[in-house]
């Protein structure tokens, strides 16, 4: 080596535990970070010193495109030898895509000089967004009540501003809410369905931190009468000279409930041998 100074070692551990060394046993640096980053997330590394460090090192990093070079985050400390300790990138809304290639470059200057770049991948979901809907299937007329919240990776709830859509299964934008906030996180929202809306599926979109969406299908069906069953009970057979036929109409809903309506009762005489059949008396009947 032509440093000076003992043999400098980079480790940069990554998520999927990739580690990179070079050189023998006395590592004068230890640095680790994830292999991912994510819009609106702190992005961590951890800078450990050896002992065989004298004075103090300058640490800058930065996250940039492998072909454009820009630095999408970067920021940079001193450090000197004792315990680990952590920089800080602040990634940004809206400045990487998963179409890009990305390098973590790390430098050192002062009591450590090294130079180290390695490949880190780009993930869109900076947290999650839940929308909750008290139904998955409203009426018209019925109220959708909403309740929606942004989750972060380390779990903490998103506090920040949130944009609601309610679209129409055309698209068509039936409420737009902006900068909808709330100290817990948890936005309540309630949306009035009229009383002939578009039927099919209405959607939820949410956005929040210009990059981070998430949508949600409710179903819009008009109201359908429940299904109901006739029974009709008859003697199997009837004498000649009877003077009357004792039945009954029994109709139910498929739910159990009796159902009420006009029946229209019509009593045939069937010829078997000319399948003809002959009214003998027709009865309407209410219940
Ligand atoms: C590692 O450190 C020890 C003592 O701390 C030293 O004796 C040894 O020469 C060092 N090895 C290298 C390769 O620098
Ligand atoms: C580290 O040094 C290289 C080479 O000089 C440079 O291209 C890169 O931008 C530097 N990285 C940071 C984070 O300053
Ligand atoms: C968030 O919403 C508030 C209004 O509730 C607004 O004053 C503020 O500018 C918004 N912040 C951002 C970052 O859009």
């Amino acid at each position: 080596m032509e440093q000076s100074a003992a043999m400098f070692v980079i480790f940069l551990v990554f998520c999927s535990a990739i580690s990179l060394a070079s050189g023998e046993v006395n590592n004068t640096y230890f640095i680790t970070a994830p292999g991912v980053f994510r819009p609106g997330q702190p992005f961590k590394l951890r800078v450990a010193l050896s002992d065989a460090v004298t004075g103090s090192v300058n640490v800058a990093c930065g996250i940039m495109g492998t072909k454009q070079k820009i630095m999408i985050a970067s920021q940079s400390g001193t450090f000197s030898k004792g315990p680990t300790k952590e920089i800080t990138l602040q990634i940004p809304h809206g400045v990487a895509s998963t179409s890009v290639q990305y390098q973590l470059s790390v430098n050192g200057t002062g009591g450590a000089k090294f130079s180290e770049m390695k490949y880190i991948r780009f993930e869109e979901k900076g947290f999650t967004i839940y929308i909750q809907t008290d139904k998955a299937i409203y009426k018209p007329g019925q109220n959708v009540l909403m309740r929606i919240f942004g989750v972060n990776p380390d779990l903490k709830v998103y506090t920040g501003n949130l944009t609601v859509d309610i679209l129409d299964p055309s698209g068509n934008k039936m409420a737009h809410w902006v900068n909808l906030n709330s100290q817990s996180g948890v936005i309540k929202r309630e949306f009035l369905l009229s009383t002939q809306p578009v039927e099919g599926n209405w959607k939820i979109s949410v956005t929040a931190a210009e990059d981070q969406k998430a949508e949600q299908v409710i179903e819009v069906k008009p109201y359908v009468l429940p299904k109901f069953e006739v029974k009709v009970n008859l003697p199997a057979y009837a004498l000649e000279g009877q003077k009357q036929l004792l039945g009954a109409v029994d109709v139910k809903y498929t739910y159990g409930k009796g159902a009420n309506g006009r029946a229209n009762i019509q009593l045939y005489f069937k010829h078997l041998w000319l399948g003809q059949e002959t009214l003998i008396r027709q009865r309407h009947s209410c219940c």
